[in-house]
């Protein structure tokens, strides 16, 4: 099998045009359509398969509901996500709360929570339990990690501890959980299941560092969201968190002025260009996705597999969008 990642993300981007969709109430589905035609990396899906690839001999194609699954459930979250963010822009295009309304994105949104446990089921035979036990329990806390990202907007006094524990729950769970679902539907000992879990988290928490720098630093056109929403919703990144502690005095006043988005995010951006700030929080995500790679060594796999995972590792915290 060729272990690259246009063969699992051609796998699934066929597989996402092929759903089929209720017909009573249309304009229920058509933002979940408009939604995944958006394109988006499928970072979440590709793991799903090669996790199931590298511990299975059978065709990856075998776990792509689970695939699918976790890809809809994510993407169910970016719908609530952006209204609790107030992002006008996702993947270049606008959010679906702002094309259709907040009540379009909620009520969509439960279409998908829901389409993803169905298709969790599809085809998982007497590994459901096992799968349904992983989902579970990883969508719990990434609503206990968005629910944090929310309260720590109006804190000035989160610590970098509580940060990461934050991303942690929004972000890496649901990377790990996809490294496991692969695994259980490959039958994999329990072992095998949580090296993958942890690379997967891991992996999620240089994602997510990254995400966090390219919300400042990354160039709108190639990252498809707008630059500067972290800033202005006084999001507890590492970057804000380590520039409070460099600049208690000039930062919160910068925040607290009433200035034009554009001036809040130009003056932010440059205490933390004075304190190297982007660039430490860069060196963090690249010891993450070292970390990550460090858990494939617990995990028997053929050298294209590891490779690969390698690759998708250093992609993490490398990545322009
Ligand atoms: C966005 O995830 C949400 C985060 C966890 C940062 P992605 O960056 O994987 O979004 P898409 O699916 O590729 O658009
Ligand atoms: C992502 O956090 C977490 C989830 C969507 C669960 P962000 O709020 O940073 O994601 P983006 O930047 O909007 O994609
Ligand atoms: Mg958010
Ligand atoms: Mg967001
Ligand atoms: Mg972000």
């Amino acid at each position: 099998m060729d272990f690259t990642l246009n063969t699992f993300s051609s796998l699934v981007e066929v597989a996402l045009a092929g759903l089929s969709y209720p017909t009573v109430a249309p304009g229920l589905f058509a933002p979940v359509r408009y939604t995944l035609e958006s394109g988006g990396k499928r970072l979440r899906p590709v793991l799903v398969l090669a996790s199931y690839s590298a511990l299975s001999k059978a065709e990856p194609s075998t776990a792509i509901n689970q695939a699918l699954a976790i890809e809809m459930f994510h993407n169910f979250t970016l719908l609530h996500d952006d209204v609790m963010d107030r992002a006008d822009i996702r993947r270049g295009r606008p959010t679906v709360h702002r094309k259709w309304g907040e009540n379009v994105a909620i009520l969509s949104g439960d279409a998908m929570l829901t389409m993803a446990s169905q298709l969790l089921a599809k085809g998982a035979g007497d590994r459901l339990a096992e799968l349904s036990e992983c989902f579970n329990k990883t969508a719990m806390e990434v609503y206990e990690g968005q629910q944090l990202d929310m309260e720590f907007e109006d804190r000035d006094d989160v610590s970098i501890k509580e940060y990461l524990f934050m991303i942690g729950l929004k972000t890496s769970v649901l990377l790990g959980c996809a490294c496991r679902l692969g695994a259980i539907m490959a039958g994999a000992d329990s072992a095998a299941s949580d090296a993958m879990y942890n690379y997967g988290f891991a992996l999620g928490m240089a994602f997510q560092l990254r995400d966090d720098w390219l919300d400042t630093f990354g160039d709108p056109a190639i990252f498809g969201k707008e630059i500067g929403g972290d800033i202005v919703n006084h999001k507890k990144t590492w970057l804000l968190i380590s520039a409070l502690e460099a600049e208690p005095e000039e930062l919160p006043a910068i925040l607290a002025e009433d200035l034009e988005p554009q001036e809040t995010i130009e003056q932010v951006k440059t205490l933390y260009v004075r304190h190297s700030l982007g660039d430490r929080c860069q060196e963090l995500a690249l010891r993450y996705s070292a970390e990550a790679k460090g858990y494939l060594d617990k995990v028997d796999m053929d050298v294209e597999a590891r490779a690969f995972f390698a690759y998708l590792a250093d992609q993490a915290s490398a990545r322009k969008h």
